[in-house]
């Protein structure tokens, strides 16, 4: 039986606003592909200078990830809001994708409070994904 576990963080990013959309798609692009590699799944997004990943996968596979994400010195105070075991993944399809919001009231919320429901982030997000590009 694998297991299966979701966390969500949020961090600061150290990215200059002019580089973020390019910076971003980097991220998006480098991560898709590793995540493949160790069997991780699910989505980005940077608000108001804020990053919040959704990522799910072996809880050992999202130990070590998040080992190197404290060592990118592209975002800052990474902090892990939420984490707990699930049944099945929210996004299987995705390596790693990065919906780009217009503002979202619903997240903003939840970055401000530092929730740690995690279905209200999974929500979040996957609206966000539902949302036309
Ligand atoms: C906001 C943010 C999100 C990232 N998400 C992932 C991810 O989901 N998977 C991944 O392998 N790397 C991700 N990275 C890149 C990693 O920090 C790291 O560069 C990458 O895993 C390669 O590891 P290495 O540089 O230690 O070789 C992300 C970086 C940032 C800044």
């Amino acid at each position: 039986m694998n297991t299966l576990d979701q966390l969500v963080y949020c961090s600061r990013s150290r990215l200059a606003p002019d580089d973020e959309r390019a910076a971003v798609l980097d991220i998006v692009h480098v991560a898709a592909f590793l995540n493949a590699r160790n069997g991780i799944t699910g989505a980005l997004t940077l608000q108001d200078g804020v990053f919040v990943q959704l990522l799910e996968g072996s809880p050992s596979a999202l130990d070590i990830l998040m080992l190197h994400l404290h060592f990118d010195e592209r975002h800052e105070d990474i902090e892990i809001v939420a984490r707990g075991r699930i049944e099945r993944r929210a996004f299987p399809a995705w390596g790693m994708t990065a919906p780009t919001p217009g503002p979202c009231g619903v997240l903003s919320r939840l970055i401000v409070e530092r929730s740690d429901d995690l279905t209200a982030w999974r929500e979040a997000m996957d609206a966000l994904l539902a949302e036309p590009a």
